[in-house]
């Protein structure tokens, strides 16, 4: 689906950089609003092509002073007031616009960083409500600052709505010409009434209506599929057992049937029961065509000896591809024609192009997750993709894969990377039975963890398979048998992690079973490292 198909009304963030952008758009989009994020000196057709009803320029963490400081493009202003387009600043977009206007930014006297209280000073008058709704003059609220500099002087036909304790302009507005401002952020969850003030500036002044549904983007996106494929053209997908390419196929499914032709490949690298357990869901709940290919004597055999993370990866990575071509090609016997697509399930974090953070030495170019592709795709590939998630974040996924009839269960799996047990058996994955030991170990830890009813709390849980042995005494006999780690994160994206604080009679339990029900484990220890500075993987 591309960003022109969708008919709602568009709420488009300008990226200045600030770390809570996407926060916006993700807040927006719970108001069941379309919103979308660019880089904030995007150009300016890249800005009308996608004719937005409101403009949010986000907070940045430049100085509007700095040189080269990130700026809407020429005629932007031009262009919102011929368009009759409503224009929030948040911050650093407030600064922009008061500087760009006319008006005067300064370095603050007072710094003001973190929770502070704001007053109403004016709201509006008789039926015409300002920016805090309801709210009466002298109305306090606590919001979350985070600038340095400050609006000293407005520009033209601009009123202050709110000030700081320390008398600094904290929302300014001028109705006539549609442009608002806060200098504080509404989208966190410290500004308690920051959802209440979107709301009433999105409904109540912009009159946006409210038509982000999940049914919508997906008759929406089937209509796409279906305009986008000729009638005879037949598309692939590999799955990996995971959410996004299991929802991707299954909507392509429910847009093109049988021409949709699925790969699920055992590498050997599953996890306990996994090629049934998905293969079941992909079959009996999903209806998908899938073609499963038993890969395992393939990939580890290519994997004996390997000791080096990154080659392990690069083997998985290579070896995948190979099958897949294998599988295109049979498929064109057997078809009598090439498949002319492939889907992927490239979500919205993966493409959104964001103003990076300076002095990072990177300009505004698509940041991919490394992590995103085993091996990535290869050069030369004729097929081309269709990526039916790019415009959803995560949980979009979810609740779409809900409406599609995915289980519930499948949908709240936690990530498992695509070198699957290859990055959690340290060192050789060969060696011994270390990865049927793995697979055991993991089982009991994952479901002591479904059964105390903490699974949806965790980001992602998993055993880790330490290549050493340690002495240990289990009835009576020494022995000298492996160890294992247990690891539990919390995590909202997979790019900074806490460690989870099971309670001590959970552990106990766990180690307890886990040294009493797999022969060859007589030691138990629990990583309680957060990422940064360790990763979620071991390897
Ligand atoms: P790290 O270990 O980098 O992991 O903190 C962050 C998230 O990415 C997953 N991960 C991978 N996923 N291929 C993948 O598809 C990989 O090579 C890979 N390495 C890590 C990891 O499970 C976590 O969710």
């Amino acid at each position: 689906m591309d960003a022109q198909s969708v008919k709602s009304d568009l709420v488009l963030i300008l990226d200045y950089g600030s770390q809570y952008t996407h926060l916006i758009t993700r807040r927006i989009r719970q108001l069941s609003i379309f919103s979308l994020c660019v880089s904030g000196t995007s150009p300016l057709k890249s800005i009308t092509d996608l004719s937005p009803r409101v403009i949010i320029l986000s907070g940045g963490p430049h100085s509007v002073h700095a040189p080269n400081a990130p700026s809407f493009p020429d005629g932007f202003i031009e262009y919102i007031g011929k368009n009759g387009i409503y224009v929030l600043g948040i911050c650093y977009g407030l600064q922009l616009i008061t500087v760009k206007l006319g008006g005067v930014v300064r370095v603050g006297e007072k710094q003001e960083y973190g929770r502070m209280e704001i007053e109403v000073v004016n709201n509006g008058g008789g039926d015409v409500k300002g920016l805090f709704g309801n709210r009466e003059k002298g109305d306090k609220q606590v919001v979350w600052m985070s600038h340095g500099d400050e609006v000293a002087q407005l520009p033209d036909g601009f009123e202050v709505v709110a000030r700081s304790q320390q008398g600094a302009v904290a929302a300014v507005e001028n109705r006539a010409r549609r442009f608002y401002g806060l200098q504080y952020h509404p989208e966190v969850t410290h500004s308690p009434q920051g959802m209440e003030t979107l709301r009433h500036f999105l409904f109540d002044i912009c009159g946006i209506t409210a038509d982000w549904k999940m049914e919508d983007v997906m008759n929406e996106e089937i209509k796409v599929i279906q305009g986008t494929l000729g009638p005879d053209d037949h598309v692939i997908c590999a799955l990996s057992g995971g959410v996004d390419s299991t929802v991707a196929a299954t909507l392509v499914h429910k847009a093109i049937g049988d021409r949709l032709h699925c790969i699920f490949v055992d590498n050997g690298l599953l996890r306990y029961k996994e090629r049934e357990r998905v293969m079941d869901t992909f079959e009996k709940h999903l209806h998908l065509p899938v073609t499963c290919v038993d890969a395992t004597e393939q990939f580890l055999s290519k994997l004996k000896g390997v000791m080096d993370p990154e080659m392990k990866r690069k083997i998985i990575g290579r070896e995948f591809i190979c099958i897949f071509d294998e599988f295109a090609q049979e498929l064109e016997q057997k078809l009598g024609k090439e498949p002319a697509y492939l889907v992927q399930g490239t979500l919205y974090p993966d493409v959104i192009e964001s103003c990076p953070p300076p002095g990072s030495g990177r300009n505004h170019s698509h940041t991919i997750k490394s992590h995103h592709n085993v091996g990535g795709l290869p050069k030369d590939m004729k097929l081309k993709l269709i990526e039916p998630l790019k415009l959803l974040f995560k949980d979009e996924v979810r609740a779409l894969g809900k409406i599609l009839n995915v289980p519930e269960g499948f949908l709240k799996r936690h990530p498992f990377p695509g070198p699957g047990l290859a990055v959690r058996v340290l060192g050789d994955v060969t060696e011994g039975n270390a990865l049927d030991i793995l697979r055991m170990v993991d089982e009991i830890f994952i479901q002591s963890i479904k059964d105390a009813g903490l699974y949806d709390s965790i980001w992602q849980a998993f055993a880790v398979f330490l290549p050493i042995k340690s002495v240990g005494v289990q009835g009576d006999q020494r022995t000298h048998s492996h160890v294992v780690a247990l690891r539990a994160v919390t995590s909202q994206d997979g790019m900074t992690a806490d460690w989870y604080n099971f309670e001590h009679k959970f552990l106990d339990d766990v180690a307890r079973k886990i040294c009493n029900s797999v022969r060859g484990v007589n030691r138990v220890v629990q990583d309680i490292t957060s990422k940064p500075p360790s990763t979620i993987e071991w390897e």
